[in-house]
């Protein structure tokens, strides 16, 4: 059992404060006669709600993409730091979507989030190598020998051995790395590896999915037709 207010936003029908106005409107029916309150207790597995006539189901997967701007955590809750969730307009907060993968706080550029946990770990999992194509500002111009340094698999200071990766120099200090891994800070210790430290880092693809258009800050839910690409 639980509240009728709580289950219909979670459902993705509308922020607490819509649905109130909603249930107080007459528009929302639980087994066939009008709901008298948001408090009123709702078994989602037995009772029939609806909404305007529409019967409401209790999930709604939703999958998002986030132009993320610098200075924000990846991440559903920090004491200290703006996360990434912030961003994120009420009618999509509520379906509680997660990060999937993450990017550093000074990192822009395309995340995901999803409230679809099999599909985030299909993302994440380096076993289904889901190319991520990044554009780096870093010092120094990147040479011939870093792109073949990339492509046969850099070993980083700490010994970790990186899978072969993709280098495109784009003039003196901007490259294009393509990566199908999520290590720790990986595309900035890579760079650095070959001495060309970033100071600007913005992730541009991932998989079939292109950032562009998207507005810094803005995000859009994925179609059908992208999520199945995925
Ligand atoms: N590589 C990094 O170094 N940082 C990111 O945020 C993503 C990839």
């Amino acid at each position: 059992m639980q509240r009728l207010d709580k289950f219909l936003s979670q459902a993705g029908v509308g922020s607490r404060k819509e649905v109130k106005n909603l249930i107080r409107s007459g528009a929302v029916w639980v087994n066939g006669t009008a709901a008298s309150g948001g408090d009123m207790k709702i078994d989602e597995t037995r009772d029939g709600v609806t909404v305007n006539g529409a019967p409401v189901t209790g999930y709604r997967r939703v999958v998002l993409m986030l132009h993320k701007p610098a200075g924000y955590v990846t991440s559903t809750e920090d004491p200290r730091s703006a996360t990434v969730m912030e961003l994120l307009p009420e009618q999509y907060r509520h379906l509680r979507p997660a990060p999937v993968g993450r990017l550093d706080k000074q990192t822009e550029g395309l995340l995901l989030l999803t409230n679809d946990g099999a599909l985030a770990h299909r993302l994440i999992s380096p076993r289904y190598e889901v190319p991520k194509r990044y554009y780096a500002e870093h010092e120094g111009t990147a040479t011939e020998a870093d792109v073949s340094a990339f492509a046969g698999g850099l070993t980083l200071s700490d010994g970790t051995q990186c899978r072969p990766a993709v280098l495109k120099p784009l003039g003196a200090g901007k490259s294009m790395v393509t990566v199908t891994e999520g290590k720790y800070h990986q595309v900035r210790r890579m760079l650095a590896s070959r001495g060309l430290p970033v100071t600007y880092l913005r992730r541009e693809q991932e998989g079939s999915l292109r950032l562009s258009g998207l507005a810094r800050g803005a995000c859009r839910e994925l179609t059908q037709q992208e999520i199945s690409t995925l």
